[in-house]
């Protein structure tokens, strides 16, 4: 028997992370591009085929369902990236393990995992795994947005995620972090890895989410990376190869914000036309340029036939080799189905199913709303918002009692009152899938006051 509960709740679910994509590119005929993404409802691997040449334009493979389901680590994944060697005889899928939406983004920076979460395939439909590989170091707080690099003379790759680390001395990473950097290792097969390095660490910005794009000229490239103050994206670029010295534009690739998990990749027919996509929190917004070298040129795309809801992933080019294995199977890809975990508990934690950010006046509801004020009574009822967070529990859990645990990071503020009303609600019995804004409307109105469970007060 299961229960989902409903409860109003003020937490902080900040910014996240992202990056993804390019593999060095010979001199080869691409066809189309393969999108490898996840979303926030099913935070697990799935992907989209280009409708022919069209870098705007996709389909979802597997009727839109998960193409591979992480069952490791945390049991869920985000930031997927898809690469290979430049012979294209094997595939890898990487992906930050890491259970999201709703949960406590402190936790996640202080002990989330370390490891990536790894699909191996040499023909981009059958992939083996999920593994964990572990790829930081004890002193990291986590290892998110991984991207890869092949590099041919040395025949290994580079893989790429963003981290921050904590002194020796803080075993428990109970104090304060150093800011989040690139951080890097080597492998030939994704199982064994070198020890992680410090890859780009600047003094004084937390930087997440790198995407390198490779300019077609050995050593030329160009990266792409968060600012995780502005929460813009910078740019800059190197003739040295990536360990060559970088320069970097003036100002952000855009001016907007919030925007993160950079995806860059070269347009397969126009060999001057580059592609920038930025996550703005909720998906993909494309831009285009055929000016890479220079700042300030990225210009919104056309948008039509553009999937909505693309998160952090990747844009991989398509060989007419590699389409012969997507599309001879009517475009549809092997799934590995297994069944959701029954809770999300891990060490006795139960992490929240969903959280969503109802507006009370109109209605209007977000899923998984990051970076935005999640409780909002300021006496305009036009801003009155109250944030529903969902739970699932198994019969395990029957006759215990729960707390409630309220995470805040250091940079959440409260005004106002400084007080926040909990409610809870526990439906009836009955299978806890995302509920729709209509749902919401109603148990909101409904019962969302049904059961006052406490007042928080914040401290001055
Ligand atoms: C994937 O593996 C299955 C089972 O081994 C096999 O029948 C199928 O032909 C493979 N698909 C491809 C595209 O190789
Ligand atoms: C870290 O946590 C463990 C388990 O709670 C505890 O036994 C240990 O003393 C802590 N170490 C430090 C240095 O605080």
């Amino acid at each position: 028997m299961r229960y989902s509960w409903l409860i109003g709740l003020l937490v902080a679910v900040l910014g996240f992370t992202v990056t993804a994509n390019p593999v060095r590119r010979q001199q080869q005929q691409f066809v189309g591009y393969l999108i490898s993404t996840f979303s926030d409802p099913v935070p697990q691997v799935q992907q989209y085929l280009s409708n022919d040449n069209n870098p705007l334009s996709y389909r979802k493979l597997n009727g839109g369902n998960p193409v591979l389901t992480s069952i490791v680590g945390t049991r869920a994944v985000r930031d997927i990236y898809l690469t290979s060697n430049s012979a294209r005889s094997e595939y890898y899928i990487i992906a930050t393990d890491i259970n999201a939406p709703g949960f406590s983004w402190d936790r996640a920076t202080r002990t989330g995992s370390r490891g990536l979460v790894v699909w191996r395939s040499t023909d981009l439909v059958n992939w083996s795994g999920p593994n964990l590989r572990t790829v930081e170091s004890t002193t990291a707080g986590m290892a998110w947005a991984p991207s890869a690099v092949w590099d041919d003379a040395t025949s290994q790759y580079y893989v790429f995620w963003s981290s921050r680390l904590y002194a020796a001395n803080d075993p428990n990473h109970t104090g304060s972090a150093g800011l989040d950097r690139i951080r890097y290792a080597t492998t030939r097969d994704f199982v064994t890895f070198s020890a992680p390095l410090d890859y780009y660490a600047p003094a004084n910005i937390p930087v997440i989410d790198q995407e390198f794009l490779y300019l077609g000229q050995p050593g030329h490239y160009v990266r792409f990376i968060k600012d995780e103050r502005t929460n813009q994206i910078f740019q800059e670029r190197t003739t040295g190869g990536l360990f060559g010295s970088w320069t970097r534009n003036p100002g952000f690739v855009r001016n907007e914000t919030p925007r993160e998990g950079a995806v860059a990749f070269r347009n397969n027919l126009d060999p001057n036309l580059y592609h920038l996509w930025l996550d703005d929190y909720v998906q993909y917004l494309p831009y285009q340029t055929t000016n890479i070298l220079n700042p300030g040129i990225w210009t919104p795309s056309n948008t039509n036939g553009f999937p909505g809801g693309v998160k952090h992933g990747s844009v991989f080019p398509l060989t007419q080799a590699d389409m012969k294995f997507l599309c001879t199977l009517p475009c549809v890809v092997i799934a590995i189905a297994l069944p959701p975990p029954e809770t999300q508990a891990i060490n006795d934690l139960i992490y929240p199913y969903a959280t969503y950010r109802y507006r009370v006046q109109t209605g209007k509801t977000v899923i998984d709303p990051q970076d935005q004020l999640l409780i909002v009574k300021n006496g305009k009822s036009a801003y009155e918002i109250t944030t529903i967070v969902t739970f699932q529990f198994d019969q395990s859990t029957q006759g215990k009692t729960c707390e409630l645990v309220f995470e805040l990071w250091d940079r959440d503020v409260s005004t106002g009152t400084q007080t926040l009303d909990v409610f809870t609600y526990s439906d009836p019995p009955r299978p806890l899938v995302q509920l729709t804004a209509a749902d919401i409307v109603q148990l909101v109105s409904a019962k969302s006051r049904d059961n006052h469970a406490g007042r928080i007060c914040s401290e001055a």
